[in-house]
C-alpha cells in the first residue's frame, strides 16, 4: 500500500506502543490463495503484557511476524510509536527490529554451530563492523554473560544448542531476544515444547522482565499460559475477537 513511511495513521492512539490495524494477509500457495488475517487489529500499551489466544492455523504466528517486522502486511497498517511500520525501506525495517524488538520463536532458532555465549551475542554483531566490534566486543560479552547468568546458563557458555535441554534452549533465545534491551519482546508459543513445570520457568522469566518494564506480546494457544498476562485477545477468523 502507498502511504508516506513517516506518516502517522489517523487511528494512532495516543498510549499505544505497537499496533496492527485491520492488517490482511493472504497467503498464495500456486494458485491457491490462503486468506489468513482478513482484518486483524490489536493495539498494544507500552508495558502491557499481552497474550494473544488462537487454536493452531489461526494466524497468530502470522500476526506476530507481521508486529515484529519479519513480514509485510497486504493491507492495514502496523505501527510502533505511531510510525508506520509497513512503509519502511527493507533497511530501516531491518533496525526497527534491532533497535525495538526482541523475537522468542517457538523452535528456539538457534544456530548449532555457535555455542550457548555467541548465539546470545550474535543479534549485538550484525551491522556492526570489524573495527567497533574491536571496540565493543568486551562491553557485548559482558552483557551476554550477565544474560546467561541471570537465566541460569553460567554452567553452559560453552555448550552447542544439541547439547541442551529445550528449556535451557528457550532461555538461551530469551536471552539472545533480550541483548539489545528492545523495547518489546514477541514471544511465539516461548512454551510450546516445554513441560508444565520447565514451561513455568520460562514464564516466571518473561514474567520478571516484564515487571522491570518490557512490554510483552506471546502467543499461545494454552489458556493457563495467557493467564499469566495481563490481558487476553483471541484471533478467530483472520480477526482479533
Ligand atoms: N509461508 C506460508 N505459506 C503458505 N501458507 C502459510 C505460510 N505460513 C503460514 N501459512 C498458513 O497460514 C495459516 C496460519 O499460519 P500461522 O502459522 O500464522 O498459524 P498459527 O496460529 O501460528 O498456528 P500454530 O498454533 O499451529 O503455530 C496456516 O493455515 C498455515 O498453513
Ligand atoms: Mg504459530
Amino acid at each position: 500500500m502507498t502511504m508516506h513511511p513517516h506518516s502517522t495513521p489517523p487511528h494512532a492512539a495516543e498510549g499505544v506502543l505497537l499496533s496492527a490495524c485491520d492488517v490482511v494477509r493472504t497467503y498464495r500457495m500456486g494458485r491457491v490463495e490462503v486468506p489468513v488475517l482478513k482484518s486483524a487489529s490489536i493495539d498494544v500499551k507500552p508495558g502491557e503484557w499481552v497474550a494473544i489466544l488462537g487454536s493452531s492455523g489461526s494466524g497468530k504466528s502470522t500476526l506476530l511476524h507481521l508486529l515484529g517486522g519479519l513480514d509485510r502486511a497486504d493491507s492495514g497498517t502496523v505501527t510502533f510509536r505511531g510510525e508506520h511500520v509497513g512503509g519502511y525501506s527493507q533497511s530501516r525495517l531491518d533496525r526497527y527490529r534491532n533497535e525495538h524488538i526482541g523475537f522468542v520463536f517457538q523452535f528456539y532458532h538457534l544456530l548449532p554451530e555457535l555455542n550457548v555465549l555467541e548465539n546470545t551475542l550474535l543479534p549485538a554483531t550484525i551491522g556492526i563492523g570489524r573495527f567497533e566490534w574491536m571496540r565493543r566486543q568486551g562491553e557485548i560479552r559482558d552483557r551476554a554473560r550477565m544474560l546467561l547468568e541471570r537465566f541460569g546458563l553460567s554452567h553452559r557458555f560453552r555448550h552447542r544448542p544439541a547439547e541442551l535441554s529445550g528449556g535451557e534452549r528457550q532461555r538461551v533465545a530469551i536471552a539472545r531476544a533480550l541483548m539489545h534491551n528492545p523495547d518489546v519482546l514477541l514471544a511465539d508459543e516461548p512454551t510450546g515444547n516445554l513441560d508444565a513445570k520447565t514451561g513455568d520457568t520460562i514464564l516466571d522469566m518473561i514474567a520478571e522482565q516484564h515487571r522491570a518494564g518490557l512490554t510483552v506480546v506471546m502467543v499461545t494457544h494454552d489458556q493457563w499460559i495467557a493467564a499469566r498476562a495481563d490481558r487476553t485477545v483471541h484471533l478467530v477468523d483472520g480477526r482479533v475477537a
